[in-house]
């Protein structure tokens, strides 16, 4: 099954409506730019991967990563839909207690967490906060004692999976304990009497579009959850196979572009991820639950960023430039981590997107573009040269960049001055709500003291 954003859109009388909304009546209404988020859609991303999971495997319980995007009025959606979560910091773990999550539905990781993040996590008691090394399970046992409590914990392993796009399972990156570690590890966990040793962890990466990274990795899982067995005896409460699932970024109404890096084509679903995890996990010795940690699956396709063209440059050779009043400001992902989202003109969203242009963002920085400048220079472009467009696209035209709404929202900041935008969310009934007011001028020096 694919889930897409498409199917939310709809071209009525030359414009686009987004689940029943003209979107070039909320870029007059609420300016640009502007982040619009679905409700309707959030809600069946996370019926879509918790039925997919549960059916393949009924013990399955999805913790939203809380990283993806935090916007309470989207966690509380996503708790009402009977979603735990995961949090990567003490103000990710306030957050999700704010939207309504109860303590023993949240887990903790995070490769650097301090003793005043860990020490709220412990005194709040969350299920359980996965270690990334010995020193700080042992940090945590006497921080645990010293509060005369028991705390739930799990081990963050590296299973030396190598995924296509953003890699976190290898030993060679900041994080998790070595497999061959893991067991010793465990042993002297057991003796701490104030740590519940609960279960495995690992993240093998982000966007993980091929399927034998997840087999792989499910197995390694399962190996050492049979091995801790058989060597300590212990059962594990649950195996946290982390988050990764993909989103097919390639997905659009008006083209599929075809120079886009093969880890954003979203081409294995999630049911394939769920039977292949799901097939591993019937070689345990005992039952056990399984965790998973989606972010990006979630959220990445319930939402638009409109931004307006508000610069056009012609060069003598033939390139034309259209800047837009988004840059990496909003959407630092396509510098930093060569991310691509499609773009659309719902200004002339019946016009053939067929004329290659270069888009730029509105920051004072060579990087913020929409293409890929270093591996242009290197010789190894990642993203596409030029995005396709109508040909009389033009400063006022409104652009729709779609699957915005993972990671993106998230990182924004006031580089050059830059005010953060608006967030809106269309409620069931078509109804458009602010769920995050703009900035003001007065925001930017609001912390300041002079
Ligand atoms: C530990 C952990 N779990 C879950 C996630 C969510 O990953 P994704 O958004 O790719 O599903 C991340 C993201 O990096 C992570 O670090």
């Amino acid at each position: 099954m694919c889930t897409s954003i498409s199917k939310h859109l709809e071209v009525k009388n030359d414009r686009l409506y987004f689940d029943g909304v003209d979107l070039l009546q909320v870029a007059e209404d609420y300016k640009t730019p502007v982040f619009i988020f679905s409700e309707s859609k959030i809600r069946e991303n996370a019926r879509l991967i918790s039925d997919v999971f549960k059916q393949e495997y009924g013990d399955c319980y999805i913790h939203y990563a809380l990283k993806a995007n935090s916007i309470l009025s989207i966690l509380r959606i996503l708790k009402g839909e009977q979603l735990r979560c995961e949090v990567s910091s003490g103000g990710e773990l306030y957050k999700a207690l704010k939207a309504g999550f109860k303590p023993e539905d949240i887990v903790y990781n995070g490769p650097g967490k301090t003793l005043e993040e860990l020490k709220y996590a412990v005194e709040v008691g969350i299920d359980c906060i996965n270690v990334d090394s010995l020193y700080e399970l042992n940090l945590l046992a006497n921080l645990a004692e010293k509060l005369k409590t028991r705390i739930g914990v799990s081990i963050r392993i590296s299973p030396e999976v190598s995924a296509p796009s953003i890699k976190t399972g290898l030993s060679k990156t900041k994080f998790g304990v070595e497999i061959n570690q893991v067991v010793k590890m465990i042993r002297h966990a057991l003796e701490k009497r104030h740590l519940h040793l609960k279960g495995v962890h690992m993240h093998i990466g982000s966007q993980v579009t091929d399927i034998a990274s997840w087999s792989q990795a499910s197995m390694v899982a399962v190996r050492l959850a049979n091995q801790i067995y058989e060597d300590l005896g212990l059962e594990l409460d649950h195996i946290n196979m982390g988050g990764g699932l993909p989103e097919d970024y390639t997905e659009t109404i008006i083209e599929k572009d075809k120079d886009v890096p093969s880890y954003l084509w979203g081409s294995i679903s999630i049911s394939e991820i769920a039977r292949a995890v799901s097939k591993n996990f019937k070689d345990l010795k005992y039952n056990t639950k399984l965790y998973i940690e989606p972010g990006r699956k979630l959220v990445a396709d319930t939402c638009l960023l409109l931004t307006k063209i508000v610069n056009f440059n012609e060069r003598s050779f033939g390139e034309k430039w259209l800047i837009v009043d988004a840059g990496f400001n909003i959407l630092p992902s396509m510098r930093i981590l060569r991310w691509y989202y499609p773009v659309i003109n719902i200004s002339r969203i019946n016009e053939r997107h067929d004329s290659p242009f270069r888009i730029g963002g509105p920051l004072c920085d060579g990087e913020d573009v929409y293409h890929d400048v270093e591996g242009e220079e290197l010789g190894n472009p990642r993203l596409p040269k030029y995005r396709l467009l109508p040909t009389n696209s033009q400063p006022g035209d409104v652009l729709a960049v779609l699957h915005t709404g993972a990671y993106g929202p998230e990182v924004t900041m006031n580089f050059n001055g830059m005010l953060r935008p608006a967030y809106l969310m269309i409620l069931q009934n078509a109804v458009v709500k602010v769920i995050r007011r703009r900035e003001t001028l007065n925001d930017l020096v609001s912390y300041e003291e002079v």
